[in-house]
């Protein structure tokens, strides 16, 4: 068995973000949403998720962009969260384990919450009276 440590640093951020959108790349459901957006060269998608993370979980200022915005115009549905969700847990628990690691699954929950229910187009919110 391999022993596994904690996210600790950027180096051990660009594991977590380059394994995980290697797996979106590959992924039926998700792949095709990425691809319209970015097209063929991936890095400063890549970059920005490494500062995002970095101050997500060290507070290390870098990252400068707005995840709302940029989410309001994707077609954010339960079953695509769902997978999304799930390749991020994978990866992040097929390299790491630790309090760190809880907490970005943990944040990744959170944010996809978030969109679902104010940028979603599920069900639930499209029968629901405001009143
Ligand atoms: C169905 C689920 C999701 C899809 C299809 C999706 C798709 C995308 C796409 C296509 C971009 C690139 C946008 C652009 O450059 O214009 C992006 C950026 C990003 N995503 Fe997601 N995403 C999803 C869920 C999440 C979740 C749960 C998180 C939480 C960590 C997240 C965090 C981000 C961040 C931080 C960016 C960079 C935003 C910026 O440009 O500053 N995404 N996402």
């Amino acid at each position: 068995m391999t022993f596994k440590k904690d996210i600790q640093n950027i180096d051990d951020i660009k594991i977590l973000v380059d394994g995980f959108y290697k797996k979106i790349r590959e992924d039926d459901l998700l792949a095709p949403i990425f691809f319209k957006i970015i097209s063929t060269d991936w890095q400063p998608h890549l970059d920005k998720m490494y500062l995002f993370w970095n101050a997500a979980l060290f507070g290390i200022r870098g990252y400068t962009g707005n995840p709302f915005l940029k989410h309001s115009t994707l077609p954010i549905r339960q079953e695509l969260i769902n997978r999304w969700l799930q390749l991020f847990n994978e990866t992040c628990d097929a390299n790491f384990f630790g309090e760190y690691a809880e907490n970005a699954k943990w944040r990744a929950s959170i944010m996809a919450e978030v969109f679902l229910k104010k940028i979603g187009s599920n069900v639930e919110n499209q029968t629901k009276s405001i009143l």
